[in-house]
């Protein structure tokens, strides 16, 4: 059905691409919420956040296509199908895995500082943060890397050429997307968070208003836009008349983008983290991620306590207590690595992780002030994007992608279709001042030009002898401890499904409380932990979007799940 409904889309008059749109919402639709399952060799399977983006996969991968290039096709869908959380306009992180010589490599799509950034840039005449202009507008946004990392996979990893693994978000922006309920209610709390441009509103909030549900959205800027990426490459994003738009664009209203930051904007490729913890082996997100190092500094610091073996509520108590360790490292050591020094090797090393344990007390939650050190902390958005691609050679893509918060700095250049991150505000704009997450900062990831703010997006593969699991979400600070709990989940027998499903708990040093999904912890064990001293908060809201792909081994049965909190899609073919 989707191959004849997609060719239908491109040859139809105006009046029946309203059938076709239609029905391509119901087979999303049908893929909404399905957790897929297979058994035997030769299938591919996709976890996306939006059915749309994940059958923008399974098309390429039909034509021929690799892991990569869906990949590719995943992410520029994205750009389209998912506008509040990732795009074009902002960055990311593609881990990958190349089956031919089992290999793996991440490719650092985050945004940079604009070259007349300065550290000082978002405080007022009195020192203190302006918080609006490191979120809202173009002053927010950092140089774009997702534009250039889609022509380096494509072109580095992928079997078929660029253009090709473009065309279906291409469609999806010229033939329009229904206005979800979901995306009403996130639209409408746009102005709360930013003020919208001009030609933000034009598309997204017509009159003013968010439109209702059902109204189909087009997108011919953003269509147009990906056709030049699409005919010359990221040359034509970070140079020529394109660039000169997005410059004049944010210029004129404040941003202080160059042409030559746009085209002297570079990817990189870096090394994994990779370590083992209990015969799993995982490969995971470095710097300028704060994932990697986290993951590992925990994982290290249950392993030496026997997490496994623990009762509750010792076992939440450990958890908690390596959480609110691990970020408090983050908090003074992280930032971009080709700007600061980061002992990597002595902060994932198992006997560092020995140290920190020397002051963690099983009958006592240790307040976080008394641990020693700056008390600092990078800010982190909410709205980001995760998916997952395994294909049937066994080529792997965990990818999360990012404007930063809900819809980005809300400002689009004119002409350009492009909605800019707000990806500045995870720089550290000053030094111990709380941002809208609670977080406060440290200098390492203080502002300079040139530079990658700290993120938290940790695309992960786990692989041991009983078969290898494909995972990440969005969610600002508490990316890596779901991604956490993720991996712990899986490695105690759970599936994809079992692992996108699990009640969250989470600790980032500060504030000093454990927050906590309504059903994650039942009143026997937060009596329990209060009682050891720790402050608890349950969430008044769900987190995540985790989107995850596990393959069994033993009985082949390959597994592909969307978080249930939210409407991705995820299928199996
Ligand atoms: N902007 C979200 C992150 O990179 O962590």
């Amino acid at each position: 059905m989707t191959p004849f409904l997609n060719r239908a889309v491109q040859v139809l008059p105006p009046a029946l691409l309203l059938w076709a749109v239609a029905a391509l919402a119901a087979y999303a639709e049908d893929m909404m919420g399905k957790v897929a399952r297979a058994t035997g060799s030769g299938h591919a399977a996709i976890a996306s956040a939006h059915p749309a983006a994940t059958m923008a996969g399974f098309e390429i991968l039909s034509q021929g296509g690799n892991a990569f290039d869906a990949a590719v096709a995943v992410s520029a869908a994205l750009s389209v199908a998912e506008p509040h959380s990732s795009g074009i306009g902002g960055g990311g992180f593609f881990l990958l895995h190349l089956a031919v010589d089992q290999s793996s490599v991440f490719v650092d799509a985050r945004e940079t500082a604009p070259g007349e950034a300065t550290r000082d840039m978002y405080l007022d005449e009195n020192g203190e943060p302006i918080r609006s202009a490191s979120r809202s507008g173009p002053l927010a946004a950092g140089i774009p890397g997702l534009p250039a990392a889609l022509e380096h996979v494509a072109n580095k990893y992928g079997r078929l050429p660029l253009a090709q693994s473009l065309e279906p978000a291409i469609r999806l922006a010229r033939q329009g997307l229904p206005v979800t309920e979901q995306t009403q209610r996130l639209l409408r709390a746009v102005p709360r968070m930013a003020s919208p441009s001009a030609a933000f509103a034009e598309i997204f909030l017509p009159g003013g208003e968010a439109p209702p549900a059902g109204t189909l959205i087009r997108r011919p800027d953003l269509a147009d836009t990906l056709e030049i990426l699409s005919a010359e490459g990221a040359a034509g994003f970070y140079t020529g008349p394109r660039a000169e738009l997005l410059v004049k664009g944010v210029r004129e209203e404040g941003g202080i983008w160059s042409m030559e930051d746009l085209a002297t904007y570079r990817i990189a490729e870096r090394q994994p983290i990779r370590f083992r913890y209990q015969k799993v082996d995982i490969t995971t997100a470095p710097p300028p991620s704060a994932g990697g190092v986290a993951l590992a500094q925990v994982l290290n610091m249950l392993g030496q306590r026997g997490y496994g073996q623990l009762g509750e509520p010792a076992k939440t108590h450990l958890l908690v207590e390596a959480m609110r360790r691990a970020y408090r490292d983050r908090a003074e050591y992280l930032g971009d690595p080709d700007f600061v020094a980061i002992p990597l090797e002595r902060l994932i090393h198992p006997w560092y992780a020995h140290g920190l344990l020397a002051s963690m007390r099983m009958d006592r939650a240790t307040p976080s002030h008394t641990l020693p050190g700056p008390v600092s902390q990078q800010p982190l958005g909410t709205d980001t994007s995760h998916f997952s691609v395994l294909d049937k050679d066994g080529n792997r893509a965990a990818v999360t992608q990012t404007i930063n918060t809900l819809f980005g700095s809300a400002f689009v250049p004119p002409g350009t279709g492009v909605i800019l991150n707000n990806e500045m505000d995870d720089f550290s704009v000053k030094q111990g001042a709380p941002n809208a997450f609670e977080l406060v900062h440290s200098h390492a990831n203080g502002i300079e030009p040139g530079k990658r703010m700290l993120s938290s997006m940790t695309p992960t593969f786990l692989e041991s002898e009983r078969g290898l699991a494909i995972l990440g979400t969005p969610g600002g600070s508490r990316i890596v401890t779901m991604v956490l709990l993720g991996a712990l989940a899986w490695m105690d027998g759970a599936d994809a499904e079992g692992i996108v499903g699990l009640p969250r708990v989470h600790h980032q040093y500060i504030p000093d409380s454990v927050s906590f999904e309504a059903d994650a912890m039942d009143d026997e064990l937060q009596a329990a932990l209060d009682e050891l001293g720790h402050e608890l908060r349950e969430s008044s809201r769900p987190w995540g979007n985790m989107q995850a792909i596990t393959l069994d081994y033993a009985n082949g049965t390959l597994t592909a799940a969307s978080d249930p909190r939210r409407n991705g899609g995820s299928d199996i073919r």
